[in-house]
């Protein structure tokens, strides 16, 4: 096999920079620059013993892709003979790894053992004169069975250490930050606090690790462990990649990486080998019981199960082993593909069957994700939903836990808030509705299956709203081509069910359209609409899709929106949809066809724009909590506009400000400080990623509004 070439430094002034290059939801897909190299997370560090390498870190670069790896500083200074070679040549150098190596302090001997020989200053300049890219404070380990008053010492130790620490750490050794606080989500998000904002000659740290979580993994409480970690998210700089510490079995790696965790580390795929144990992404299978290899690997290939059981102990322990950290490797790939196609959330509702403490901490989480509570568990749970895009390309599956997967409940939210009745009929009468009806028991897309049955009950009474039955709640007859309502995949029977009086009106009440009376249809066949009504009402609900999209998705009022839209012109497409809607001789925006989204068109963005009467948002400063505040903004500094006004990218570090109701996929504006248009595009990052985050793109631009900036 040829030898995979080290790894290039990452420029100078990248250094510790964090960059998001995909998200979904909390869950991220990154980079983190490092002097040996830039590494894409989610992803593992394998734990390296010095003292017993059971799979060479060289072979881990070559063979495995392992970018980073992780190992003990304290275990390298207490031997002597290692701490001199270390010193004298460098940690790569030790452990023949090019990649990125990320050392622990002695923290956790000092759990196991009582205590450490090494003091937290020490410790540091050791990682530091060692060439360690990312070293680790002494911090003090929080047990979860300590008392309050221990938990509370223990965040204020490591956090007095922190200032120190960094200064200790000079400017090329980055620091992994602890967080402490047991089970505690108050201690938890205070201690993220403080540990976040920690810093020495303008230095913080690079990484934030939840420590102490180890005895909540051995116990399989993992409710408490992803408790702990939302209160500390809540709290955390969100440029900063977050570590779960001690976590490398599979299994959790979905929901954590869902939750937002960046990196995990884990001697498990060694220590499991040497007892026999393979790991699996849906659990521990132990070798004695197995006849057949539950995943193949490459390292298992042409062995069987039988071969390997008679193998001796240490060759049997590196197979093992090798197979375990190409399991682990696989899943992370599979949950960075997820990641990627949205399908995040999906794969951790998947795994939460595999086993009862996982589904336990999953219903759980549904549950907050239905009512959060209030504090930072619940602050980090309302921001998940808020930064998760709505919509979805191509299809999903229907499960029993769907109408918790947060896109969805998104879209519920928005529509509570943002969506109403037409101002206007189709025959220009105005007024409350006079009646609803749910179309149901009829399959998409319903502009097709259900268009004449509309117009004929819109002929009968004008003043009538219709919504759709879906298996995921109703939703308006303007929304019929936003995916996934019009897209799940799932038997045809799951079209016909039919939801029971009670959903109903509850669903009713959250559109606020409480008190109106509520008919079922199911749509016939044959219709004999009078054509000439027809078209009239066909170019009135065009108008009501596009307006409801307007409002719902980018928070324009629905009275701005009708004058947008007004004297309205679309050509439709093959499949009968809206291609591209044009107003007063301009094309102003085009529905996106593979997620029923809205692309604007720069006259419509300039429009949009005209209709903003706050003032472009600056960070720091609150805005108004409103309804429809608006297209979001997001505003740059001067030296960028020429650039993005272009049709170049917004970058993270050349923002001022950005609205709070900024969804990332959803469209936005970018302006300068007088909320003049410079472009128009779509959001990668969420509003507070983008007050902090100093690399990548923030903004990926569809046009720029200066042809000729000067
Ligand atoms: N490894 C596992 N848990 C911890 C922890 O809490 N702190 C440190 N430094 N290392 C750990």
């Amino acid at each position: 096999m040829p030898e995979r070439p080290d790894p290039k430094k990452c420029r100078e002034q990248d250094l510790g920079l964090f960059e998001i290059t995909h998200r979904d939801g909390s869950a991220r897909i990154g980079k983190l620059h490092t002097k040996h190299g830039i590494i894409t997370t989610p992803m593992l560090l394998p734990v390296i013993n010095p003292n017993l390498r059971t799979i060479e870190p060289r072979e881990m670069w070559d063979s495995f892709g392992v970018d980073a790896l992780i190992t003990n500083s304290y275990v390298i200074w207490k031997h002597d003979d290692l701490r001199e070679k270390a010193l004298a040549d460098g940690i790569h150098c030790l452990l023949d790894f090019p990649g990125t190596v990320v050392t622990d302090s002695g923290t956790f001997q000092s759990y196991i053992y009582g205590d450490v020989e090494v003091g937290p200053k020490e410790i540091v300049s050791f990682q530091r004169d060692m060439g360690v890219d990312i070293g680790t404070i002494l911090d003090e380990f929080g047990r979860p069975d300590m008392t309050r008053e221990e938990l509370d010492r223990a965040v204020e130790i490591t956090s007095e250490r922190s200032e120190l620490s960094l200064t200790e750490a000079g400017s090329e050794l980055l620091l992994n930050g602890p967080i402490q606080g047991g089970t505690h989500p108050d201690l938890r998000a205070q201690a993220s606090f403080s540990m976040g904002k920690a810093e020495s000659e303008g230095r913080g740290f690079c990484v934030h690790p939840l420590g102490g979580i180890v005895p909540l993994m051995e116990q399989q409480r993992y409710r408490e462990l992803f408790e702990i970690l939302l209160a500390s998210k809540s709290s955390l700089p969100p440029d900063r990649p977050v570590h779960l510490f001690g976590c490398g079995h599979p299994i959790l790696f979905p929901l954590s990486i869902a939750l937002g965790v960046d990196l995990f580390d884990s001697a498990a795929y060694a220590i499991f080998a040497r007892d026999g144990r393979i790991l699996t992404p849906e659990g521990t299978v132990k070798l004695e019981e197995i006849s057949e290899w539950p995943f193949p690997s490459n390292s298992l290939h042409g062995h069987t199960p039988e071969q390997v059981k008679s193998m001796d102990l240490q060759k049997r322990s590196e197979i093992l082993a090798r197979h375990n950290l190409e399991i682990t490797q696989s899943e992370l790939a599979k949950c960075r593909e997820a990641v990627r196609k949205g399908t995040i959330w999906e794969l951790a509702e998947q795994r939460s069957h595999s086993s009862p403490y996982l589904r336990e901490a999953f219903v759980w989480l549904q549950d907050q994700l239905d009512i959060p509570d209030e504090g930072p568990v619940g602050d980090s749970v309302l921001r998940l939903i808020a930064s998760t895009d709505p919509l979805r390309q191509g299809g999903e599956s229907l499960g029993e836990d769907i109408e918790y997967r947060p896109h969805i409940l998104h879209m519920q939210a928005l529509l509570a808030m943002r969506w109403r009745f037409p101002g206007s009929w189709w025959d220009s009468s105005g007024g409350d509705p006079d009646r609803v009806v749910l179309i149901e028991g009829t399959p998409p897309p319903w502009r097709i299956t259900s268009m004449e049955s509309v117009i004929s009950l819109l002929i009968e009474n004008p003043k009538t709203v219709i919504l759709i039955s879906t298996p995921i709640g109703p939703i308006p007859f303007s929304l019929e081509d936003v995916s996934p309502w019009c897209h799940l995949n799932g038997p045809e029977a799951i079209w016909h069910a039919v939801p029971d009086d009670e959903e109903i009106t509850d669903s009713i009440d959250e559109l606020g359209l409480s008190g109106i009376p509520v008919t079922r249809y199911s749509p016939e066949e044959l219709y004999d609409n009078d054509p000439d009504k027809g078209s009239i009402i066909r170019e009135w609900m065009d108008r009501c899709s596009i307006v409801d999209k307007l409002s719902v998705l980018c928070a324009i009022h629905p009275l701005d929106a009708c004058k947008l839209t007004e004297g309205m012109t679309s050509r439709r497409s093959k499949t009968d949809r809206i291609v591209n809607v044009h107003s007063k001789g301009d094309h102003i925006l085009s529905p996106r066809l593979t997620d029923g989204g809205i692309s604007m068109a720069l006259e419509g963005a300039r429009r949009v724009n005209e209709l903003i009467t706050s003032k472009p948002p600056v960070f720091g400063i609150d805005s108004d909590d409103e309804d429809f505040p608006g297209i979001p903004r997001v505003c740059v500094i001067d030296d960028a506009i020429p650039f993005v006004g272009q049709g170049r990218n917004v970058m993270h570090g050349y923002i001022t400000g950005a609205d709070p109701h900024l969804i990332p996929g959803q469209p936005c504006l970018v302006v300068n400080s007088k909320g003049e248009l410079v472009a128009h595009g779509t959001p990668l990052t969420s509003h507070l990623e983008m007050a902090f985050l100093r690399k990548g793109i923030a903004v990926k631009v569809r046009e720029g509004a200066m042809k000729n900036p000067n």
